[in-house]
């Protein structure tokens, strides 16, 4: 009940604040201060006689209740000027309780971070949060954001999953976010490397930037738990990377059928899943924050724009990517979801390719794929070449992306490629 109660608070507090924030759930006294909102008639009977719980009625109510607090909180805001609303100190709830009836259904403690939602919690803190929005109370921003500076502030605060966030791309976009501000989930099927990564995430950030979770992409009930430990961690959620993927080549005429089917349920079947569990929470908190853009962004590849010889259980399953990519995103439209796939050229640095051991690198060079080539320095020097920006893909050229597509305000459904100009669309 929880992982659907929290994307409803959070919702209503990204609303008050126009910006991300940490919901998370508290125990203990109800805080004296908060916004408590009885949620007794959204619990509704079904024709069988069964109880449900009415998400939308309980978005109504919230809703409801937030703007009677608001007005309750700054009665004469409606009737200021533009310059003194940039001077107003606009007030927010730091705590939330939900009932029904005398029953306590959660405690949710709210801030800008995680850190200082948990402090709130621990300390009992529930002095309003003040900001000074420039934002006229219960109106919209009047400022014209206008500018493209400092790219990176897009994803500050923002709620991040990142699959396959251990390793190779999932970790440079871990990183990248974490260091522009958000709070990351490193959702890895390899638990010990997400905790690895986090913790150095951490350690060197001083705060808590990453936060590691084991997940499996092609498991249902896995997704399931991913999200909902997401939605009790963190409230709800901004951003999902659809990261995670595999690469087995092999020839039409030789490649086994399993290991055929095995890239296909990881790259196209798991991206289905993750965005399947990603956009039920990420459609709660839009209930109560009509106006908040999200995003499930999939790292797609140069191999779902062109084919890939000998390689086509990826390369299929990459353009099959961009087809849900475009299907997901006609859909979700409706709840500000914006859904888009980044293509990336190879990384060439990452495990994939440079593993001293079982890199492609390594492997093309026994296989005698490139001709002539001695060392994995020839066979790599080789892959740059056919390159027309001379090197392969890296972790920042990635994140330019992703901070591309989040600021965005008008596009989904794309495919955008990040490829040094390997790869030109029509
Ligand atoms: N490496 C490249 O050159 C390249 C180029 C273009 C696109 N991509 C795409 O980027 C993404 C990442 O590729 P990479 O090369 O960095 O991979 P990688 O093999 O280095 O890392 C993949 C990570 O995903 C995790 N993972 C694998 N299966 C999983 C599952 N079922 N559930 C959860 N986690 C799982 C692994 O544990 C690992 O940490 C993939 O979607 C890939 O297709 C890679």
């Amino acid at each position: 009940m929880i992982s659907i109660l929290a994307p409803l608070v959070r919702g209503i507090c990204i609303h008050a604040a126009k910006a991300p924030r940490i919901v998370i759930t508290g125990q203990g006294p109800e805080p004296q201060n908060a916004l408590t909102v009885d949620l007794d008639s959204a619990f509704k009977k079904d024709n069988s006689g069964a109880e449900i719980f009415h998400e939308e009625e309980a978005a109504k109510i919230l809703n409801e209740a937030y703007a009677a607090w608001e007005f309750e909180i700054t009665p004469s805001g409606a009737e200021r000027s533009e310059a003194e609303c940039a001077e107003t100190v606009n007030k927010q709830p730091s705590s939330i309780v939900l009932k029904r009836g005398a029953k306590t259904l959660g405690i949710f403690w709210i801030d800008r971070d995680i850190d200082a939602a948990r402090n709130r919690q621990k300390n009992g803190d529930d002095a309003l949060l003040e900001e000074r929005s420039g934002r006229k109370p219960g109106g919209e921003f009047f400022s014209p954001d206008l500018s493209a500076a400092n790219r990176s502030c897009v994803v500050k605060n923002r709620v991040a999953v990142v699959t396959g966030g251990a390793q190779g791309f999932g970790e440079q976009i871990s990183l990248g976010l974490a260091a522009s501000g958000a709070l990351v989930f490193i959702a890895d099927l390899n638990l010990k490397g997400a905790e690895a990564l986090a913790g150095k995430i951490n350690d060197s950030l001083g705060r808590t930037a990453a936060i590691p979770v084991q997940a499996d992409i092609t498991s249902e009930t896995s997704m399931e738990a991913l999200f909902a430990f997401v939605a009790e961690q963190a409230g709800g959620l901004d951003l999902c990377i659809c990261n995670a993927g595999v690469l087995q080549a092999g020839s039409v005429m030789e490649q086994k059928l399993e290991s055929f089917k095995f890239t296909t349920e990881v790259n196209y079947v798991g991206y289905f899943i993750t965005a399947k569990y990603a956009s039920r929470i990420l459609r709660l908190q839009h209930l109560t924050a009509l106006q908040w853009k999200t995003d499930i962004i999939q790292i797609n590849s140069k191999s779902g724009l062109e084919g890939s010889n000998k390689n086509g259980a990826y390369a299929g399953s990459k353009f099959g990517g961009l087809g849900l990519t475009a299907s997901f995103a006609l859909e979700l439209v409706e709840y500000n979801i914006k859904v888009n796939s980044i293509c990336p050229g190879n990384f060439f640095d990452g495990p994939l390719w440079a593993d001293p051991e079982k890199g492609l690198f390594v492997q093309y060079l026994r296989a005698g794929k490139v001709s002539g080539a001695r060392t994995v320095a020839d066979v790599k020097a080789y892959y740059e070449d056919r390159v027309p920006m001379k090197r392969g893909c890296e972790g920042p050229d990635v994140m330019r992306a992703i901070y591309y597509v989040v600021e965005q305000k008008y596009e989904t459904g794309q495919a955008v490629p990040v490829t040094g100009g390997q790869v030109m669309l029509h």
